[in-house]
């Protein structure tokens, strides 16, 4: 199959767009609604036979690099309510550096676009050697790391080409959430949450579509920004992962430094850096953190923080601290799956920012789509 730009002008700006659609694949057969018994679920053929062993597991271990990493982390909050399980994560160059401990009741999970990153398939290996369940969430049938592990769920992304990840980061928090709705099972008590998370996932094309319409508003973000040295991202809860993602897309292309900070860490450090000059984006969309992040826009703003503040359609008032920041507004969905709403929008900021500053969007600089040697 012939992989062209389209209308686009880059790969990266092609795969922010095509979102919709690659979510809808990735999707595609996997929700069930309806049937005998008419209840919603979540069918992952790759991992049938393995649900009761991973179910039954002392603890799950995701493990990934990059963009992989940050979709885990988006995840886990979903992965633990539904499950009950406690889960960890593990950069897998450190697990390796560490000698980590792995166990044979644990189950490992391998999210990688690629399937072939080389600390990825090192960890992997290290996982099979001390016996745990490996499972393998990537992009690529036939890579390494479907190959190895013991059962797995391909995103069905379609190829990315951007050395940026976009789309499959998207796909693979989807994933992800269909894996916590596959392992959380069946109980009553949590039912409704799980219906309204399937019906979430349903909707979820739809209002990424609309968070695409940002796309003049973010070029604009792009040029207010162009000359500065240094932007944080504050986020926290589900949207941590966010604020990583976020700041790694800019870092990445955009050749310019950014920190995702976790909110709650405000205080030891990073309120230090605050001053009228340094852009900060704050991720405060509606969920159950929202009033502790409205205490954070108040503690910046009496800093002279310059914010950015990123809140749900119809939040403009309560969070701009009296019209002070720019804000951006993006559609609200269920809180576990807001991550795939608020990442696109800073996608779209690191992209423009890029072209904007004259640099290559989809080769940046020193860095490998895939990264095979350690
Ligand atoms: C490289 C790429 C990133 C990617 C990371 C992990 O750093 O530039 O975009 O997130 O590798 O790759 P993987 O294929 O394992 O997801």
């Amino acid at each position: 199959e012939q992989i062209n730009k389209g209308n686009y002008e880059h790969y990266m700006q092609k795969e922010i767009h095509e979102q919709p659609e690659s979510l809808t694949t990735t999707m595609r057969g996997r929700l069930i609604q309806g049937g005998l018994c008419k209840a919603k679920r979540v069918l992952l053929g790759g991992l049938k036979d393995h649900l009761r062993t991973i179910r039954r597991s002392r603890r799950i271990v995701f493990i990934g690099c990059g963009t992989s990493y940050n979709a885990a982390l988006a995840a886990r909050p979903i992965l633990e309510e539904l499950s009950g399980i406690p889960v960890t994560m593990e950069v897998a160059s450190d697990l390796l550096d560490r000698q980590g401990p792995i166990y044979r009741e644990d189950t490992t999970v391998f999210v990688s676009q690629s399937g072939e990153t080389a600390d990825t398939l090192h960890a992997l290996e290290y996982a099979l050697e001390n016996g745990a369940l490996c499972v393998g969430i990537t992009n690529t049938v036939g890579s390494a790391i479907a190959r190895n592990t013991h059962c797995g769920v391909h995103i069905n992304a379609g190829a990315e080409i951007g050395v940026a990840s976009t789309k499959a980061y998207t796909s693979q928090i989807v994933v992800m959430a269909m894996l916590a709705l596959a392992i959380g099972g069946d109980a009553i008590s949590s039912q409704a949450r799980r219906e309204a998370i399937i019906d979430g996932l349903f909707e979820l094309p739809s209002k990424v579509r609309e968070v695409l319409k940002l796309d003049q508003e973010m070029k604009d973000l792009a040029k207010l920004l162009i000359a500065e040295q240094s932007l944080l991202v504050f986020g926290r809860g589900y949207n941590y992962a966010t604020a990583l993602e976020g700041a790694l897309k800019v870092k990445e292309v955009a050749l310019m430094h950014s920190e995702g900070i976790l909110a709650g860490e405000m205080k030891h450090g990073p309120l230090a850096l605050v001053d009228e000059n340094l852009p900060i984006v704050v991720i405060a969309t509606r969920d159950a953190c929202f009033s502790k992040q409205q205490s954070v826009i108040q503690q910046l703003h009496a800093r002279k923080g310059r914010l950015i503040v990123m809140c749900s359609k119809g939040d403009a008032a309560s969070v701009s601290v009296g019209g002070s920041c720019r804000v951006i507004e993006v559609p609200q969905v269920e809180d576990c799956l807001q991550p795939v709403i608020n990442v696109v929008p800073l996608q779209l900021l690191a992209y423009h920012l890029t072209v904007l500053r004259g640099y290559n969007v989809d080769q940046p600089r020193n860095l490998a789509k895939s990264v095979t040697t350690q």
